[in-house]
């Protein structure tokens, strides 16, 4: 152990001025239909991971409303005539009028950022800096969308001549859309799937994930604000309660849901035409590391401590098993226990702090779970702090000797722990890579370019990414970023998400004189918004 104060210790007495909330937060309102309905129902408490110290125990920081079937029901209602079967003034409207609804909503997001920032850091337990980057990097994909729709719309401004066919080919709104993301970037995930739907027609009905709710209180005006009625609905409350209802009544067109294979197919089968519902989905992962003999121990160790614990082990992307070549198994276990045991334990709010607390109740001790699983069939805590713990924090550890016998190796963990297994031959990791039941990312470190090439071609075609010498990773947002088999559907990028949430229809006709000057009638008039050539500036 090492002569750092308890964890116990790190829970604050008091909260520094620029860190506090005007507590409790309470949320009390739910969008629907383009105003803010007051709820007088049930709510539920929201628990922040920043326990209450002496004695140590979960602090409640406000509350949020636990809507029922029928205010979920109304929110649909609001959202269908918004769509209004494809002739609502939304999903008819030109490019160019819905970009401007977005760019006021932007500037309105904008002068949210330190509440929200303050949010994320209470109901997720992120650190300030990474909230910040959450919240910036919302704001900048949402500055980006607006570009990839001008550009798209540009594209489409122009008619194909083809074997004596005339057509204009535009991509068109698919209908209802609920987007639902997850806790771990409850802003930026949920933005990124729910804005490009908007932008391309779609009337939107989201709700906040489990944890990261109150963070949406302040953008709940800000959608009034800037968008015609309807067309943005919000709710809030219990996913079984509120969401089987929705998708039950088949009116749902396109779900996007951030989370686990196991809700997604669960909502997914409520819908009466389940072929109809379109899906957009960001599920599990298990990404590994694999170190080769020759790599870079140090820039492997550096990577590899970044890509498994940055926000506590907590992103979908997060390496989550470390192959590592048994020639050099040692060393680099070695500089790993050392590098995880020097991270910097703290609230969200603590310059510096890299290892804060877990916002699910019980997580400490699922992670004590896998560990304990792990040392029973051999394998041991590489580093002097790691499974230290205290209510919601849990120091991550370095597990040594995995192997195929233990859970870590197959199940995601999603939390600070590292498992690293040995390897002689690479077949092993290929193999568990191939048959593992998730396909999103891997990480090589090594020098050789013949023994990474002799990887990357096997690799290319069971993940959607392969990163040399780096850790896994979402961005830049201008990447695709997707998977295979139990790891998503469907994929998203700036442009690419314009894409998932639309549908390409077009309007074409024989080149005869008399289709010719109808079409050039209708363009000199502007007597359609789908049938234009008008260029976007
Ligand atoms: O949780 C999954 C996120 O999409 C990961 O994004 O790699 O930028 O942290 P990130």
């Amino acid at each position: 152990m090492t002569d750092r104060p308890p964890l116990a210790a790190l829970f604050p007495g008091a909260v520094p001025a620029d860190a506090g909330l005007a507590a409790p937060v309470v949320q009390d309102r739910y969008l629907c239909g383009g105003t803010l309905r007051p709820w007088g129902g049930p709510h539920e408490d929201v628990i922040s991971p920043v326990w209450e110290p002496a004695p140590l125990q979960p602090r409640v920081i406000g509350r949020a409303p636990a809507l029922g079937e029928a205010q979920a029901l109304e929110v649909l209602d609001a959202a269908a005539s918004a769509w209004d079967r494809g002739r609502g003034e939304w999903p008819t409207m030109p490019v160019a009028a819905r970009l401007r609804c977005l760019e006021e909503f932007v500037r309105r997001l904008r002068s949210a950022r330190e509440e929200v920032v303050r949010l994320l850091m209470w109901e997720i337990g992120k650190n300030r800096a990474d909230s910040e980057k959450e919240f910036d990097r919302t704001v900048d994909y949402l500055r980006d969308t607006v570009e990839a729709v001008k550009d798209l719309d540009r594209a489409s401004s122009r008619f194909a001549l083809e074997q004596g066919i005339a057509g204009q080919i535009r991509r068109a709104p698919l209908g209802v859309t609920l987007c639902m993301g997850p806790f771990n970037y409850p802003l930026n995930e949920t933005f990124t799937t729910l804005i490009p739907a908007l932008v391309m027609g779609n009337p939107v009905i989201f709700k906040p994930p489990r944890f990261g709710v109150l963070l949406f209180a302040p953008l709940l005006a800000a959608f009034a604000e800037s968008f015609p009625p309807g067309v943005v609905g919000s709710i809030h409350g219990d996913g079984r309660v509120i969401v089987g209802p929705l998708i039950g009544s088949g009116r749902v067109d396109v779900l996007a849901f951030i989370g686990t294979s196991r809700v997604a197919s669960l909502i997914r089968a409520q819908h009466p035409k389940p072929h109809r519902l379109r899906c957009v989905l960001g599920l599990e992962a298990k990404n590994p590391a694999i170190v080769l003999e020759d790599a870079d121990l140090d820039l492997a160790v550096a990577e590899c401590v970044q890509g498994a614990l940055s926000f506590n082990g907590q992103r979908c992307t997060a390496i989550k098993l470390v192959f590592v070549h048994e020639r050099v198994a040692d060393a680099f276990v070695a500089r790993l226990a050392a590098a995880v045991d020097a991270l910097v334990p703290g609230m969200p709010w603590d310059p510096g702090a890299q290892v804060t607390p877990l916002p699910e109740p019980g997580k400490a001790a699922a992670m004590a779970a896998f560990v304990e699983d792990a040392v029973a069939r051999g394998a041991r805590v590489a580093n002097a702090r790691g499974g230290e713990s205290a209510g919601s924090l849990y120091f991550p550890a370095v597990v040594d000797g995995v192997t195929p016998a233990m859970r870590l190796y197959r199940e995601e963990q999603f939390g600070p722990l590292v498992p690293v297994v040995r390897f002689a031959s690479l077949e092993e990791p290929v193999q568990a890579i191939t048959e593992s039941d998730y396909g999103q990312q891997v990480a090589l470190f090594g020098r050789d370019p013949a023994a990474l090439s002799a990887l990357i071609d096997p690799l290319v075609n069971q993940v959607c990414r392969v990163n040399l010498n780096s850790q896994c990773q979402r961005g830049p947002d201008s990447f695709p970023f997707t998977g295979r088999k139990d790891s998503a559907e469907g994929t998203l990028s700036v442009s690419d998400a314009l894409r998932v949430f639309s549908i390409r229809t077009l309007v074409a006709a024989k080149q005869t004189p008399a289709n010719t000057a109808i079409l050039e009638d209708v363009l000199r008039h502007r007597r359609s918004s789908f049938l234009s050539t008008d260029f976007l500036f």
